[in-house]
């Protein structure tokens, strides 16, 4: 048993609280923590013999890793914490809002031993994971298009962390969008050359942009694109990824639970799953490095490296120009 402390009991602490049940012959959570005390409570009240505190330093001695669902400015220093006092970490995307941050992140697990590894939920979904597969395999030839879509109308009111784009790290691009470069980079491998278009046009809330349209060349000249958006008050789309192959549209709907290969007109579906974030599989295959030693999927290297490709492209859209984004790949870290 794994003795598990949550740090952070907002929206996504509660969506990773909700899904705990499958996994509790291996994990206990031992101890919730928010700044907001009823928050920790309302967390700590589902599981026997948790504790609710409001200051993590309180509860790194008794227990053996944590979860981090923090606002993200806050990532770096207590990821860092948790790590120097020896608990292995599981944070929530990005990993923190800058380069050096992530690398003293890195320094900071090796010098520990403990694991590090970033929730980027969707590598874990098994709609992702059985398109990824496919992929690979080439099951249905070349893949030279992925195109990946994301709509949703999401609004915090002016005083909250994610309304400043200080705290939130840039955009929608870097906050959410990050889930969508780590998978054209799983996907597609090496990039080569990429651009961002984003605007805060129809979501003025936003300090910098709700909106995202990314355009990236990978070798062998496959293309991988990606468009979010935090204002869509209507949406068909919702959570989608195509990848257009040689031998037909592998179609994977999440929002809809439904993977399937489309060829001139005929379709047939290759998995069902449940929508929502399956974050059941992440936190299981955390347990598994933490037991076994293995690094992540989602390491805090790999993770780094779609973090760059965000900035590269930010700045290169600020200077008018494509972004070079030679040597940055999954494989490249
Ligand atoms: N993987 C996903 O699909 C997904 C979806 C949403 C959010 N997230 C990530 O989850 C993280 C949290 O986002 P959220 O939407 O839950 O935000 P949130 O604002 O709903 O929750 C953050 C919580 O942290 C608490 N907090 C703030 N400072 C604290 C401190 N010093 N110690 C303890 N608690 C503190 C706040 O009181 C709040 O309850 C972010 O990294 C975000 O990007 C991931």
């Amino acid at each position: 048993m794994i003795k598990l402390g949550m740090i952070g009991c907002g929206g996504m602490g509660g969506a990773h609280m909700r899904r705990f049940h499958t996994l509790r012959h291996r994990v206990s959570l031992a101890a919730a923590v928010d700044v907001v005390r009823e928050r920790a409570e309302s967390v700590a009240q589902h599981f026997p013999g948790a504790i609710a505190a409001t200051d993590y330093r309180e509860i790194l001695g008794s227990v053996d890793a944590v979860l981090l669902a923090l606002p993200h400015h806050l990532h770096f220093s207590v990821g860092q914490a948790c790590l120097d006092a020896g608990v292995h970490v599981l944070l929530e995307k990005p990993m923190a809002n800058y380069e050096v941050a992530c690398k003293e992140l890195i320094e900071a697990s090796e010098k520990s031993g403990k694991v590090l590894m970033i929730a980027y939920c969707m590598r874990f979904h098994p709609l992702v994971q059985r398109l990824k597969a496919l992929l690979d395999a080439q099951a249905y030839g070349d893949v030279f298009q992925v195109s990946i879509w994301t709509e949703q109308l999401t609004r915090y009111p002016p005083d909250h962390w994610a309304s400043s784009k200080e705290r939130l790290g840039g955009g929608q691009l870097f906050s959410h969008g990050c889930h969508y470069i780590d998978l054209l980079l799983w996907f597609l491998g090496r990039p080569v050359r990429g651009m961002h278009m984003g605007t805060n046009f129809g979501t003025p809330w936003m300090e910098r942009e709700g909106t995202s349209n990314v355009t990236i060349e990978f070798e062998n000249g496959r293309l991988g694109y990606h468009f979010g958006t935090w204002g869509a008050r209507g949406t068909r789309l919702r959570y989608s990824i195509h990848a257009h192959c040689t031998e037909g549209l592998l179609d994977a709907n999440l929002s809809g639970g439904k993977l399937v290969h489309i060829m001139r007109g005929s379709e047939e579906v290759l998995l069902e799953a449940e929508s929502g974030k399956h974050t059941e599989n992440e936190m299981a295959h955390f347990l598994d490095c933490i037991e076994t030693g293995q690094p992540p999927l989602t390491d805090g290297g790999s993770s780094l490296q779609g973090l760059r490709v965000i900035w590269r492209l930010y700045d290169a859209e600020q200077a008018g120009h494509i972004a070079d984004l030679t040597g940055l790949g999954l494989e490249d870290v």
